[in-house]
C-alpha cells in the first residue's frame, strides 16, 4: 500500500522552506498531496489557480507529488485523499502554540489521522510567505528564498500594480 502524506497551507507563496519540507517529507513517504487552501480567512496576493500552479510548476517532475486545491476540514480532504498523516513545517517555537492547538483539534476531529512536524533547514527557519512579499514589495532580494517561478510571478503582481497584500 502506498505510504502518503498531505503537506497543507496557504502557500500565498510557496517558499523555499514549503519545498524543502516537501522534499524532506518524500524521504520518509511515497506521495505527498500538497494541500492548497481555497478560501483562507485572508485575502491572498495569488489566486487559488495561481498558487497551484506555481506549485506544480516546481514539481513539475515530480510524479511522487500531487498538488490540489481544498477548502472545508482538512481532516475531511486527508481522508479523502487516502492519507491519515499531515505534515506540518516547525520554524521555530513560536510557531508551537497555533500548530498544538491545530494537531489536537485535527485529531479531535479525527483520531486516524496523525500530525508530523518536521524542520526545515536553518537556512530556512526565519522563513514566511508574508515576510516575502512584504521584503520583496519593499525592493529587497528574495532570490534564494523563493523558487524562480515565484519570484517571476512576483514581479509580473508588482508590474501591474496588483501588489496589495496582507500579512
Ligand atoms: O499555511 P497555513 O496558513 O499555516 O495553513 C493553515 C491550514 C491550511 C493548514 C489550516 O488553516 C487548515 O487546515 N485549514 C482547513 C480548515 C480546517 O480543517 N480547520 C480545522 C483545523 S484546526
Amino acid at each position: 500500500m502506498e505510504n502518503r502524506a498531505v503537506y497543507p497551507g496557504f502557500f500565498d507563496p510557496i517558499t523555499n522552506g514549503h519545498v524543502d519540507i516537501i522534499l524532506r517529507g518524500l524521504k520518509i513517504f511515497d506521495r505527498i498531496v500538497v494541500a492548497v487552501l481555497k478560501n483562507p480567512k485572508k485575502k491572498p496576493l495569488f489566486s487559488t489557480k495561481e498558487r497551484v500552479a506555481m506549485i506544480r510548476t516546481i514539481f513539475a517532475h515530480q510524479s511522487e507529488i500531487e498538488v490540489k486545491a481544498f477548502d472545508g476540514l482538512l481532516v475531511d480532504f486527508s481522508r479523502r485523499n487516502g492519507a491519515k498523516i499531515v505534515i506540518r513545517g516547525l520554524r521555530a517555537v513560536s510557531d508551537f502554540e497555533y500548530e498544538f492547538q491545530m494537531a489536537l483539534m485535527n485529531r479531535k476531529l479525527d483520531s486516524e489521522i496523525e500530525t508530523l512536524f518536521m524542520m526545515p533547514s536553518l537556512n530556512y527557519s526565519f522563513l514566511s510567505s508574508g515576510l516575502v512579499k512584504e521584503v520583496f514589495l519593499l525592493g529587497g532580494c528574495v532570490e534564494d528564498l523563493v523558487p524562480e517561478i515565484v519570484e517571476k510571478k512576483l514581479r509580473e503582481k508588482l508590474k501591474k500594480g496588483r501588489f496589495i497584500f496582507s500579512n
